[in-house]
Order: C-alpha cells, then structure tokens, then sequence
C-alpha cells in the first residue's frame, strides 16, 4: 500500500499522537475533529509535543514546522475522502465508532483501509457495518504515541492477509514495532494490563495500601515505568471502567468484574490527569 494521505479520526489524546507520528514519517495527515476549537486544541498539543524534541537538539525548528505544515485540521469526515488509510479514535463507544465507519465507508476510496485504535471494541463488529470488512483492521497504539513503541494490530474474523501485511509495514514505516494479535475482548495488550489495574484499585479500596504505597511496589518491585494508578490516570478513568465491562461482558468470567471505587469515581466525574483529578490530583 503506497500511502500519501492518512487519516485520523479524533484529534484526543491518542488521535493527536497518531497524527504526530503520521506527519513526522512525512505523511500528509488529514485530522478531523467535530469543533473547530477542539481542532486546534489537538493541533496545540502536537506543537507542544514537538518542541519537546526541539528543546531537546532532536529536532531544529525547521523539522518541527515542517511536521506542522503536513496536518490539516478539518471538522467534516468527507473530508477524509484522498486517504489510502483512515484510522479512527473516537471515544471508546460502540455507536460513535459505528457512526464514524459507517460514514468513512461512504467516503473513502474502493482499496483504503479502514482502522480502528480502539482498545477494547470488536473489530470484526466494526468491520460488519462496512461494506469492506476485508479491509477493516484494529491499529491499536499505545499512550503516549510518539513515545511508545508497540503497535497492536488487531485481525478481525474478515480482514484479508493482504490488509494485515500492509498495515503492518505501514506500522514499521512509522517506527513502531507492530504485532499481530486475534479479536477477542482487550486483544492482549487490555486482556493482560487492565485486571491489574482493576486489581490495584481494589488493593485501595479495601486500604491494602495507599496509592502512593500501591504505585511504589509495582514500580520498584516490578521495574514498571509507572504504578498502575498513576498509569490509570494517563489512561482516562472513564476508559479503564469502559474495558473491564467490555472483558466482564465479552468474556463472561466474574473474574473481570470492574471495581466499585472505579465505578464510584468515574461517577464522580474524576476521570484522571485529563479532569485534573484521578487517584492523584493534577
Ligand atoms: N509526546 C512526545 N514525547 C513525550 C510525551 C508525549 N506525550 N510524553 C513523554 N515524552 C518523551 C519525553 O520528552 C522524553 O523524551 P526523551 O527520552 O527524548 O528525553 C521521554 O518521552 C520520557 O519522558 P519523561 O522523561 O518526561 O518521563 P519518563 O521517563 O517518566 O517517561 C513515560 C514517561 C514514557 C510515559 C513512562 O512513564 C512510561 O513508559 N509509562 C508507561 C506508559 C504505558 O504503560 N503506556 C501504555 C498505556 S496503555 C495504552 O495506551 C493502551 C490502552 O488501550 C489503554
């Protein structure tokens, strides 16, 4: 697949970093955002983004304009229409999504690709509102995305083997370390990560530890970059209780049941770093 445009759907904390590593492998970068405003709030984050690399010596001035110069920021999907590949990241929500294929479908050209970054919904249900489910494949990348090194690609029941090659070198290209992985319920990366946050929070609420206390033995104990409190306030709160359901749901094993205080403070609307209130205050 020779891409010259690529598309991102949402311009959020992952639809920005997505569209930052697209325009820094020298893509032209289409990202559409539903507001004008929230638009150049992704576009800000990118600049932001960048000049750490400028203040770093990693890149010049020059290197980091010229990123800049290759998105453009649009608010309507039909804009999306030159793209060899569309990856959407829209908030975790089966209907949005569904929304957002459906119309991408309508729009983009007969060979473009269809992805996903969801880290948790059903690719092969994706793919099934489309009129290309050979075509629809999951791209699932990692928080922060510049930094980041994995990208999970996601095979759902129809995605055709060439579709799979191509995004996987399309993942290469970017400097990213694709790996292959099955549709099922958290794919690996969530299977795996989002049971022992569940179970981190569980430890806080039954006073096990204190989240300072709970952060510090995984982190020195266990050689993680992050406890998995803090990890879960970089993620979203919201995000976190949404998979566990779709695990609980999907798999069927009280095993995966979402923690009460998970629930309780994504009720109270403290939803991590980006409501400036999680486990931690911000
Ligand atoms: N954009 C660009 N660069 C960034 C960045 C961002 N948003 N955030 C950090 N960086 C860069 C910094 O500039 C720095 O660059 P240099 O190495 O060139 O100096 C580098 O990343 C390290 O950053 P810091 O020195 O500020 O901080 P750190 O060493 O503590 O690392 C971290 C920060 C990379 C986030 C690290 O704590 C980490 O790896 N945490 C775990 C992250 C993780 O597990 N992510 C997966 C979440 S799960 C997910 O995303 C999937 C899902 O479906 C839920």
């Amino acid at each position: 697949m020779d891409v010259k445009v690529f598309g991102v759907v949402g311009g959020g904390t992952m639809g920005n970093g997505i569209a930052h590593v697209a325009a820094q492998t020298g893509f032209s970068v289409l990202l559409c955002e539903v507001s004008e405003a929230l638009a150049q709030k992704a576009l800000k984050t990118i600049d932001k983004n960048l000049q750490r690399g400028v203040d770093k010596g990693k890149m010049t001035a020059d290197e980091k304009a010229a990123i800049l110069g290759r998105i453009t920021a649009t608010t309507k999907l039909d804009d999306l229409a030159p793209c060899q590949i569309a990856v959407e990241a829209v908030i975790e929500n089966f209907d949005g999504k569904k929304a957002v294929f459906e119309k991408l479908d309508s729009v983009l050209g007969e060979g473009a690709i269809l992805a996903s970054n969801t880290s948790s919904i059903s690719i092969t249900k994706l793919a099934a509102v489309t009129k290309r489910p050979g075509q629809v494949i999951g791209m699932h990348f990692m928080n922060p995305v510049p930094v980041m090194q994995l990208v999970e690609v996601v095979r759902g029941i129809a995605t055709e083997p060439k579709v799979l090659e191509a995004v996987m070198d399309l993942a290469k290209k970017m400097g990213k370390v694709p790996v292959e992985v099955n549709d099922y319920p958290g794919f690996v990366s969530n299977r795996v990560l989002m049971p022992m946050i569940n179970e981190a929070i569980y430890c806080l609420m039954e006073g096990v530890g204190t989240p300072e206390a709970i952060d510090t033995v995984m982190k020195l104990g266990m050689n993680h970059p992050m406890g998995p409190l803090t990890l879960a306030d970089l993620i979203g709160l919201d995000t976190c209780l949404y998979i566990m359901k779709v695990l609980h749901e999907g798999l069927g094993d009280p095993k995966y049941r979402p923690c009460p205080l998970l629930a309780k403070m994504v009720d109270a609307g403290y939803l991590g770093r980006k409501s400036g209130r999680g486990f931690y205050k911000y």
